[in-house]
């Protein structure tokens, strides 16, 4: 039975639980999807054809709704890759970095909801005004590419607040059903989680770089814009490692002056050479000094401790997050306690409802 929440516009569109990145696989999505969450393909550095290849082997693994993502960074080509995606049939197209409002009306036609990822509340002004249908509000603890840089705290209730009736997402940094439970409070209508299904069983990855997330603390991660910038000069959290410390130690270099610059350091899964502060980070088939690549995370590594199954990962957060809300409904005595938190609490039963929370 799929545990959930019945609480959110959100629920009402989708049902939920979303990894992404180039990490994902059409296993890794399904798996997701099929727990109730909604799993994401992520189509970075994929042509038409792969669009087409991996959405047909997803739908071939579930029957529950699911979505694909793309980064708009100026390096690859959208139309074609976006009309494979919307052929292929998929129920959400989410869009990171650059806006995505000329393809509102097209994804539209197509009969899928546009998301699109923010990090400010005038950025998700702008894309409610366009015609986005969902706004995924991501905090600056977030692993990977970072639009902004505002923690999750501040950012969330402003983006909220700014679009209302228009749900929102959080991304950044919930690993666990407190941090779910925690962003629902803020005003959230659901969760993207990156970082701790990149632990998933199903994540296309060196198994070193799941090692790596599990060992690190809340501090073992940078975000910068100097650093893994190679291939796509933009800000990105990822984990600490020989590559970070020595080129702080040099003093944190402007690019073309930092130590080892050129060097190469590992083969890409079709044998190409990868160079230190590239932005490919190890993922199945890299070889090399996995160590010094860029390994994507965000600051909620502290709380990974395991690699799991995917669908384990979505209910063990979900169950979390509604013993968490249970919980909280017994801070104050119950003659005081407001009748809609008491009602809300109560409809969170996982008997009651097949719909999930987390995206
Ligand atoms: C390994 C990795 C790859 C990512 N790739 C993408 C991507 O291709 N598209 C995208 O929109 N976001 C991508 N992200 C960012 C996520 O969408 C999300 O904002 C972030 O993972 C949330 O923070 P968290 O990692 O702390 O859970 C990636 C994140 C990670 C960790």
């Amino acid at each position: 039975m799929t545990h959930g929440f019945a609480t959110s516009p959100l629920c009402d569109l989708l049902k939920i639980d979303t990894p992404i990145g180039p990490a994902t696989t059409p296993t890794m999505t399904a798996a997701v999807s099929n727990a109730g969450g909604l799993g994401m393909l992520a189509f970075l550095r994929r042509d038409a054809d792969d669009v087409h290849r991996l959405l047909s082997e997803t739908h071939d693994l579930t029957d529950r709704p699911f979505g694909g993502n793309f980064i708009l960074r100026g390096l690859e080509g959208t139309d074609d890759r976006l009309d494979a995606c919307l052929e292929s049939g998929v129920d959400v197209v989410s869009f990171h970095w650059d806006e995505p409002y000329e393809y509102v009306e097209r994804v539209h036609a197509a009969g899928a909801l546009l998301m699109y990822t923010v990090g400010d509340a005038e950025a998700a002004r702008r894309a409610v005004a366009a015609g986005v249908d969902i706004i995924v509000a991501q905090g600056w603890e977030a692993g990977g590419h970072v639009r902004g840089d505002v923690a999750t705290m501040a950012l969330l209730p402003v983006v909220v607040d700014a679009v209302a009736p228009v749900p929102v997402i959080s991304a950044g940094s919930i690993a666990d059903g407190r941090g779910m439970a925690a962003a629902l409070m803020l005003g959230a209508d659901g969760v993207w989680i990156g970082t701790r299904f990149v632990t998933s069983e199903e994540a296309d990855v060196d198994p070193s770089y799941k090692e790596r997330i599990i060992n690190a603390s809340e501090t073992g991660t940078l975000l910068s814009s100097k650093v893994f910038n190679g291939g796509w000069a933009a800000g990105g959290r990822a984990l600490r490692n020989n590559t970070i410390e020595n080129w702080e130690a040099a003093g944190s270099p402007e690019v073309g002056e930092r130590p080892g610059e050129g060097e190469v350091i590992a083969k890409a899964a079709d044998g190409g050479p990868v160079e230190r502060y590239s932005s490919i980070a190890s993922y199945s088939g890299v070889t090399g000094d996995l160590e010094g690549l860029s390994n994507w995370a965000g600051q909620g590594v502290g709380l990974i401790k395991r690699v799991q199954p995917a669908a384990d990962i979505v209910r063990e957060i979900t169950e979390e997050a509604i013993q968490v809300l249970r919980k909280a409904s017994t801070l104050w005595r119950v003659a005081d306690a407001p009748d809609s938190l008491t009602t809300w609490c109560d409809r969170m039963t996982p008997e009651t409802s097949h719909l999930i929370g987390a995206l």
